[in-house]
């Protein structure tokens, strides 16, 4: 079976099960925000469609010093990027030829992008057995013969947070090793208050490259918005290899008015609160296991029937939920499904046919 690489393809999965084309399909496998996009976005873009007829202003000055306005750092320590993949992309190629570090499960597009740029990868396991906890010790062990590790932060797809402590570890360790530490924060968005960005430790250690993603919250996957936070050396030798015009006019645009609807952010953050205490409330109650989650999706397992995840996949397909496999997340061997946390409405039907599948099976 040829498992697609990413969620979010329900047509390409109704093909590959042979689904009839008219089935209604509730995606649960792409970890978009089901609020988005705000409802003000489609008239903005309208009203930005003048812009298309010129070259957009090369270094996006407008629109970067209001990123990094909203960031709280200097605007020579941003970049932005055409989504938080040319990003992941762009920083591969500034380690060009060297080591790096993976932590697993994880996102899949740093081996792919660093296996593109020559870069040798160490494979290091997430502890599943302690709530997806970091291994620091062996982490620390190999940073001598490590120039740049990829963290991924809250983490795809287990949506778990490494916790201050050990990241504060790897930097300091990382200062007297010459290894830079990246943190991916497509995601960050998502996590309460009380588990801050890491922008703020940007002054203090200049091998920290942070990664953002507009695409999640925004549920604008189309639109192609991320940006790199980083010292300023590394920005200007990322700046200097990214390809011209990398951001369209109307994203340059309407950037600085998705940063400051705040009011969208925090209406995500109260729906995410209220439903995922919910699903997991309920998935504990019909002996489902979930990982420690703290933002818009978790791995999910029968606790019962640990081994029939696959069945568990196809059984949920044919009553129109549509989970994201885990074949290709290194270290999850398929055995758990990625779940998103959806609407009210949404999450009922899924907890429905989870309670359809403990009765039946
Ligand atoms: C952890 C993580 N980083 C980055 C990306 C890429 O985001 P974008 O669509 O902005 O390129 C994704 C997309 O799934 C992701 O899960």
């Amino acid at each position: 079976m040829k498992w697609p690489n990413h969620g979010g393809q329900p047509e390409t999965i109704k093909q590959l099960f042979k689904l009839k084309e008219d089935v209604h399909i509730h995606d649960f496998s792409a970890n978009l925000n089901p609020l988005g996009p705000p409802a003000w976005l489609e008239e903005e873009i309208s009203n930005q469609y003048h812009t298309i007829t010129s070259y957009p202003e090369p270094s996006y000055l407008k629109c970067s010093i209001s990123v990094a306005a909203h960031e709280s750092i200097d605007p020579n320590m941003l970049l932005l990027t055409n989504g938080g993949a040319e990003a992941i992309f762009l920083i591969a190629k500034y380690f060009e030829n060297l080591k790096a570090m993976v932590v697993h499960p994880t996102f899949m597009e740093y081996e792919r992008a660093c296996k593109h740029y020559h870069i040798s990868v160490e494979q290091i396991m997430f502890e599943q057995e302690n709530e997806f906890g970091l291994p620091i010790q062996t982490m620390c062990e190999k940073l001598k013969e490590t120039d740049v590790i990829f963290l991924c932060r809250p983490n795809n797809p287990t949506g778990t947070v490494i916790n201050e402590r050990d990241l504060l570890l790897l930097l300091e360790e990382g200062k007297k090793t010459g290894t830079s530490v990246v943190v991916d924060e497509a995601f960050v968005n998502f996590l309460p208050a009380s588990v801050p960005s890491l922008s703020s430790w940007l002054a203090t250690y200049p091998n920290l490259i942070l990664l953002r993603s507009l695409t999640k919250m925004y549920t604008i996957p189309g639109l192609r918005i991320g940006y790199i936070m980083a010292n300023p050396l590394i920005i200007n030798a990322l700046r200097d290899d990214q390809i011209p015009w990398s951001i369209n006019s109307i994203v340059d645009a309407i950037v600085p008015k998705l940063l400051d609807d705040v009011q969208f952010v925090e209406r995500t953050k109260d729906w995410l609160s209220e439903q995922s205490q919910y699903v997991y409330k309920k998935l504990a109650s019909i002996d489902f296991y979930h990982s420690p989650s703290q933002v818009n999706f978790y791995l999910l397992r029968d606790k019962k029937q640990p081994h029939r995840t696959e069945e568990l996949f196809h059984f949920l397909l044919q009553n129109g939920i549509l989970t994201r496999h885990t074949h290709n997340f290194k270290g999850l061997n398929g055995d758990f499904l990625r779940l998103a946390i959806r609407s009210k409405e949404e999450n009922e039907r899924l907890l429905m046919i989870l309670q359809k599948w403990r009765n039946e099976t």
